[in-house]
């Protein structure tokens, strides 16, 4: 997990092929307040990480830091996507680059329907998802399609708020817990659909203080302790391990 990966061109690709999403030794403060410290882990093409730890681990800041957000600033380290490095991007070119958060307030923007909601997101080329695509992933925004996107459930604006990221042409999903408030029956409609959305090859981290429900669908976990790293291994690992449960995730 602390090996950098090598991205030289005489790196023999077939043994040491560098993961598609690579954060090497990332640093992040807000103003003096020293946050993410020290986190380093890969993703590979295709995957689902679950990013868990208790309230106030460093979840967030870490999904923010790779997003390039602003907040929290960066100080160290280097975040590289499909050979590409992020680390000195604004969040505007890491979202070019690739980069699809889908933050915790989902971020619906009011005045607009569903529908242009969606399109406002496929401005800018390359374009992702069609909506014909995104309506058959998520059939409850076509049939709101004409419906203000702030007039929605909570759990579809969840899915306008997924279903916005997969318009633009991403390569990486960034889930800030999706399950939050949500209820059980409208949790397993969005499970259902990230399952179909990586089975169509998209790589995705989901952070979620549901740890079961994420470790149910992830391939993999790492657990965030203040802001440090403290399990990276599969899921399975975390779900068979009662000590790693109780200490860092409570359950
Ligand atoms: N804007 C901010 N300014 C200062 N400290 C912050 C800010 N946002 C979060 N923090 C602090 O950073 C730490 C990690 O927060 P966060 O990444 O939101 O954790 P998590 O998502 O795991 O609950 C917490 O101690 C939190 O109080
Ligand atoms: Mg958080």
């Amino acid at each position: 997990m602390n090996e950098k990966p090598d991205f030289s061109k005489n790196a023999n690709m077939a043994t040491t092929a560098p993961a598609f999403l690579s954060v090497w030794d990332m640093h992040s403060y807000y103003g003096e307040s020293y946050i993410v410290q020290g986190v380093s882990f890969n993703v590979h093409e295709g995957e689902i990480l679950a990013l868990l730890g208790r309230n106030g681990a460093g979840k967030t800041s870490t999904l923010r830091s790779i997003a390039r957000v602003g907040e929290p600033d960066v100080r160290h380290g280097e975040i590289w996507l499909d050979h590409q490095p992020l680390h000195n991007m604004t969040s505007y070119e890491a979202a070019a680059a690739g980069l699809g958060l889908v933050p915790e307030d989902r971020r619906i923007i009011p005045g607009l329907t569903v529908e242009e909601n969606l399109q406002l997101a496929q401005i800018a080329p390359p374009i992702g998802w069609s909506l014909e695509r995104l309506y058959e992933l998520f059939p409850r925004l076509g049939e709101r399609r004409k419906q203000e996107g702030v007039t929605l459930s909570g759990g579809e604006q969840q899915m306008l708020s997924i279903a916005r990221a997969l318009a633009r042409d991403i390569k990486v999903l960034l889930l800030d817990e999706p399950y939050e408030g949500l209820a059980p029956v409208i949790v397993d409609e969005i499970e259902k659909t990230l399952v179909h959305v990586k089975q169509q090859g998209m790589t995705t981290i989901i952070v979620e203080q549901n740890a079961v429900r994420a470790l149910e669908l992830a391939d993999r976990a790492i657990i965030l302790d203040t802001g440090s790293i403290v399990f990276d291994g599969t899921a399975s690992e975390v779900l068979e391990n009662s000590q790693l449960r109780e200490e860092y995730l409570a359950i």
